[in-house]
């Protein structure tokens, strides 16, 4: 299998554009240890010729020009786009189909609460609705048309996105997690760039992968409310801090292959890699997914 980081942040990226924190500052400035990041994003392939998406983020435009696998072939436009995977209804995870809707020549596929929460509810949504399947939890999707790579939802604890707080209710659909496996290999990643809460069923689903991506939000649980008194902590915006006794890294350390932060807000201090805090997550043997990274499993 081989996977392409499409963008590495948290909704906004880096520099945000509002935002005149250290971090940004040192994007802007072109300082090498902050390098610039897009919105959250993942592109697999089950042999480097046709793509999937997991999610579609902001800067989907911007992602796709830097890619040459997905470009389309010369003088036509048939892009080797297969699918479209989604694990909620987060903006920053699903604006970017909104952005694609010159041709639905791939699949859509996430949860049917996912489904029905943006198109019930946003006329625009309802452009995609054709190209939309709903897949249920526990249950493989075959991504691409030769069917060798699968797609499979897991649940994590839920967490209704901010603009549809007052419309739908959490459900266990809410916010998932999905494994992919190549089918010939056997070999898995797990994708789980929104997590409130790591319990025993996710580590265990975590741990199975050859490879993970993990929300890397925050590093502590007060990071916001040290800068701006009175934010919610970590745990209220659903989001598991990486440090701590109950954050992630720990948790996350001793499983084996390879772990990678996604999904970071742009007050992480991970992301100057010079940083205490990004040292102590290398230490640890998990990384700080890049955009433009590539890996193979
Ligand atoms: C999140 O990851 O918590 C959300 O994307 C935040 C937001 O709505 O911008
Ligand atoms: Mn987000």
């Amino acid at each position: 299998m081989q996977i392409r980081v499409l963008g590495s942040c948290a909704g906004g990226g880096l520099p945000q554009w509002n935002c005149g924190g250290p971090n940004s500052v040192r994007a802007r400035e072109g300082d090498p240890a902050v390098p610039p990041r897009s919105q959250p994003s993942l592109a697999v392939s089950a042999d480097g010729r046709r793509w999937s998406l997991l999610n579609a983020s902001p800067d989907i435009r911007d992602q796709l020009a830097r890619f040459p696998g997905l470009h389309p072939r010369p003088d036509t436009r048939d892009v080797p786009l297969d699918s479209i995977v989604l694990t909620s209804a987060e903006l920053d995870h699903v604006l970017g189909l909104l952005v694609l809707r010159e041709a639905l020549s791939y699949r859509i596929v996430s949860t049917a609460w996912t489904r029905h929460a943006l198109l019930d509810h946003n006329a625009a949504w309802r452009l995609l609705e054709p190209a939309w399947g709903a897949a249920p939890l526990d249950t493989p999707v075959p991504l691409d048309r030769e069917e060798r790579l699968e797609a499979r939802f897991f649940p994590t604890a839920p967490k209704v996105p901010g603009f549809l707080r007052k419309l739908a209710a959490p459900h266990p659909e809410t916010t998932v997690g999905v494994r992919i496996t190549h089918r010939e290999s056997g070999r898995r990643l797990a994708f789980v760039p929104g997590l409130k809460k790591l319990d025993s069923a996710t580590l265990a689903e975590l741990a199975a992968a050859e490879c993970r991506f993990v929300d890397g939000t925050f590093y502590s649980a007060d990071e916001l409310r040290r800068l701006r008194p009175g934010a919610p902590d970590a745990h209220a915006m659903g989001h598991l801090p990486i440090a701590g006794p109950d954050g992630s890294l720990e948790a996350l350390a001793g499983l084996p292959g390879r772990t990678l932060y996604i999904h970071m807000n742009n007050t992480n201090p991970i992301l100057d890699a010079s940083s205490s805090e990004a040292k102590a997550v290398r230490r640890a043997g998990l990384e700080v997914a890049a955009d433009g990274q590539e890996l193979a499993l």
